[in-house]
C-alpha cells in the first residue's frame, strides 16, 4: 500500500486510556490527527484528552458487551462519518490454569477474553467498514500477538483469540484487497511490552512508547504487517523451523 498521512485524519483507538494504546494515541496527536478514544475507565480517558484537549474525544464504554459496542458503532455513524483509521488495541489477558478448580471462573474468563480479543474487534471492523470505505483512503489495524504463532502455557484462551485476530486480519485483507483496495488491514504482531497487562512478568518486555512508534509507523508506511521487536525473529523461526518457535512460546 502506498503511504499514508495520519495528519488531520479522525482515529479511533480502542484502550485509549493506558498502555499501548494511550501512547498510540499520544504519538497520532503528535502527527496532527483527531482521536476517538474508548475505554471503560472514565478518568484515564479525560486524563489522556487533557493533553491535547482540541484532538481528543472519549467515549466510556466496554467493549465485552455486545450493546455497548453496537451503541459505539452507531455514535461513530452518526458524529464521525470521517473517520479514516480503526484501530482495535483494547485487550485482556487472564492468566489461568485450566485445570485447577474454579471452573465457573475460568469459563466467566474465557468468555470475558474472546467478548473483547475477538468478538469487539470483529464486529467493530464490521460495524465500522462503511464508514470506512467511504472514505479516498482507510486502515483498520488489529493488535495481535507473538503468541498468536504459538500459545504460552499458562494463557491458553488468551493466545488462542490472538490466533483468531490474526486469521481474521488475513481474511479482511483479503476482501479489501478485492472489492476495496483503498482500504488497509495492518496487523501488528506484538512483542512483550512492559504495561498493566504484563506487571510481574519480568523486565523484560519494551517501552510502550517504543512499541506504539512501531505501529503508527507501520500505518503510515502502508504495511500489511509490523513485526513488532523481537517478533521479527521469531517470524523468521517460525518460517524455518514452527516447532523451535512453539518450544520459544511455550514459557
Ligand atoms: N503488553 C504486552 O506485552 C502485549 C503483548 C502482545 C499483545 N498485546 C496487546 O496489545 C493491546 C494493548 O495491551 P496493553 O498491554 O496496552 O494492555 P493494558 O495496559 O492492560 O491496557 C488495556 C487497554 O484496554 C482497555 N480495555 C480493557 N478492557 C476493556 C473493555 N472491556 N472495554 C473497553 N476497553 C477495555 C483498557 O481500558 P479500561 O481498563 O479503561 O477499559 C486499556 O486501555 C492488547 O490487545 C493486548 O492483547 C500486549
Amino acid at each position: 500500500m502506498p503511504t499514508f498521512n495520519l495528519k488531520d485524519k479522525t482515529v479511533l483507538v480502542t484502550g485509549g486510556g493506558r498502555g499501548i494504546g494511550r501512547e498510540i494515541v499520544r504519538q497520532l496527536a503528535g502527527l496532527g490527527a483527531q482521536i476517538i478514544i474508548v475505554g471503560r475507565n472514565q478518568k484515564d480517558l479525560d486524563q489522556v484528552a487533557l493533553d491535547h484537549p482540541n484532538q481528543i474525544t472519549g467515549i466510556q464504554a466496554d467493549l465485552s458487551k455486545h450493546a455497548e459496542v453496537d451503541r459505539i458503532i452507531a455514535e461513530i455513524g452518526k458524529d464521525h462519518p470521517d473517520l479514516s483509521v480503526l484501530i482495535n488495541n483494547a485487550g485482556i489477558q487472564f492468566g489461568a490454569d485450566l485445570l485447577s478448580d474454579n471452573v465457573k471462573r475460568h469459563i466467566k474468563g474465557a468468555r470475558t477474553e474472546i467478548a473483547l480479543n475477538v468478538d469487539a474487534v470483529i464486529s467493530l471492523s464490521i460495524g465500522l467498514l462503511p464508514v470506512l470505505k467511504a472514505q479516498s483512503r482507510a486502515v483498520v489495524v488489529n493488535i495481535s500477538s507473538g503468541l498468536a504463532i504459538g500459545p504460552k502455557e499458562n494463557a491458553p484462551v488468551y493466545c488462542a483469540t490472538k490466533a483468531a485476530i490474526r486469521s481474521f486480519s488475513i481474511g479482511l485483507r483479503y476482501q479489501c484487497q478485492t472489492s476495496a483496495p483503498h482500504v488497509q488491514v495492518t496487523e501488528a504482531i506484538m512483542d512483550l511490552v512492559n504495561t498493566d497487562m504484563t506487571k510481574g512478568y519480568g523486565d523484560d518486555g519494551m517501552p510502550p512508547q517504543d512499541a506504539a512508534t512501531a505501529v503508527v509507523n507501520g500505518v503510515q508506511a502502508g504495511k500489511s504487517e509490523v513485526w513488532v521487536g523481537r517478533t521479527k525473529f521469531l517470524r523468521i523461526i517460525n518460517l524455518i523451523c514452527p516447532p523451535l518457535a512453539r518450544k520459544i512460546l511455550r514459557t
